[in-house]
């Protein structure tokens, strides 16, 4: 007789584990906590969204839409996608729930994307981010505070030596301006060019600045820059920007390489970059976008904003040896025994009423009181109580100091809520 065969999870989608969510827990409390600080509100839109959605946005000539993108017709024909961002989602609900009409407006998400990227390290066919808009502020006071927030934010997560790259890709003018002179430049050496470059001077000869080959890094280090190419106004912003930057104390790094996967930015474009992570170093990207909101419908409305990639973050943790606050449960609830097994979620929902902030797991095993000590110790528990047939006759309990080496006692249940609240001050 051949065994089942066990279903396993699709290729470059991860489970995370309970071992592992401590550090997603202080990722995302951290994040809520911050952006809410900062006047942030959080909107939830759908992972599925209209194809069409992604490819007026991201543009059709990306990566991303080009060759990464889980497309189906649903049962009615319809194109639909797995979101790969949350950027065209955000506007596209803001758009459609006139949530723009008041200027100012900050929006934050959080969740699930999907890419049909090739599984590595650090890159997945299923990840998440927090996505953090700002709409309606046109000055680069908007680049400023999302730059002085994810600051911020790595602070308090306890991550260091994040490096801030900068570059500003101008307006679509500029773009195109400065796409003319990169076609120039790359087809005068075009035999030079491997063959994604030879597609993208057609395609999409930014991207090609993007290019780790090692044979091509001459090339694109002669390439023309897009800062000769800014004009005054949008030169005067990135200026702005950088003294702002300046006076609050946040180094930077300009990289005129620095062009992103998606077509709809249209000034500044900014990365948070650190080289612990091998090749995926990027843990949150963004830039401003003014031109998006229009394209999507909505009436003409600046915006900028940024996503991070939590699993790099969460990897960049545990490089980093970022000690997590621990949650482990104030006290262990085991019985032994019919009469005793009756009483215990009783007495225990009795200690939740009676303590506040109480964290009590009751014992869910067999065996005997050793092995749910030792369960009880593994848990991470201070005080273990034990539940014995004698005791649950008599009313009492069993305490045990799971953190020192005292000799248990034995207390009266209806004392029981006051030496558990004093423990769990104890630390
Ligand atoms: P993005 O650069 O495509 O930008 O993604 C942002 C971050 O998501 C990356 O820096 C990376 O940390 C993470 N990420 C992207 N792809 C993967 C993957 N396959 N596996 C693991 N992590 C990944 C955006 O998505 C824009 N929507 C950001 C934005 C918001 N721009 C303006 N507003």
């Amino acid at each position: 007789m051949s065994a089942i065969r066990a279903i396993r999870a699709v290729r470059g989608m991860n489970d995370i584990l309970p071992d592992v969510i401590g550090a997603w827990h202080h990722v995302e409390r951290n994040a809520r906590d911050l952006l809410a600080a900062y006047g942030y509100e959080e909107i939830r839109p759908p992972m599925v969204e209209r194809t069409e959605l992604f490819r007026r946005s991201i543009g059709e000539v990306t990566d991303i839409v080009e060759k990464e993108m889980y497309t189906f017709d649903d049962r009615n024909s319809e194109s639909l996608t797995l979101r790969p961002e949350c950027t065209a989602s955000v506007v596209r609900a803001a758009v459609e729930h006139g949530l723009l009409r008041t200027p100012g407006r900050r929006m934050w998400a959080m969740g699930p994307m999907f890419r049909y990227e090739r599984p590595q390290k650090g890159r997945y066919r299923q990840f998440h981010q927090i996505d953090v808009e700002i709409f309606g502020v046109a000055a680069p006071s908007a680049e400023a505070e999302l730059i002085v927030l994810t600051r911020r934010l790595w602070r308090a997560l306890g991550i260091n030596g994040l490096t801030l790259e900068l570059n500003s890709l101008g307006s679509p003018d500029i773009q195109a301006r400065y796409r003319a002179r990169l076609v120039d430049h790359f087809s005068a050496h075009s035999s030079a060019l491997d063959a994604d470059s030879q597609r993208r001077i057609r395609t999409n000869p930014l991207r090609i600045l993007d290019s780790k080959n090692p044979a091509m890094q001459g090339l694109i280090e002669e390439a023309p820059r897009i800062v000769e190419e800014l004009d005054a106004d949008a030169r005067a912003h990135f200026d702005e920007l950088l003294a702002m930057l300046d006076e609050a104390g946040v180094p930077y790094r300009l990289n005129h390489r620095l062009v992103r996967g998606l077509d709809y930015y249209t000034g500044t474009v900014f990365e948070w970059t650190t080289d612990a992570l091998g090749a995926q170093g990027a843990v949150c990207g963004g830039g401003r976008y003014d031109n998006l909101v229009a394209e999507i419908g909505g009436a003409a409305t600046p915006a900028i904003g940024f996503a991070i990639g939590l699993e790099r973050l969460v990897a960049l943790l545990e490089v980093q040896s970022v000690e997590l606050p621990v949650v482990a449960p104030h006290a262990y609830l085991a019985s032994a025994g019919t009469r005793a097994a009756i009483l215990a979620h009783a007495v225990a929902e009795r200690l939740r009423d009676a303590v506040p902030d109480l964290r009590l797991v009751v014992d869910a095993g067999s065996g005997s009181f050793k092995a749910k000590l030792k369960r009880a110790d593994r848990c991470g528990a201070r005080i273990a109580l034990l539940l014995g047939e004698e005791e649950a006759r008599v009313g009492q309990m069993a305490v045990k100091d799971l953190r020192s080496r005292e000799p248990q006692s034995v207390v009266a249940i209806d004392e029981l809520a006051g030496l558990v609240a004093r423990s769990m001050g104890a630390g």
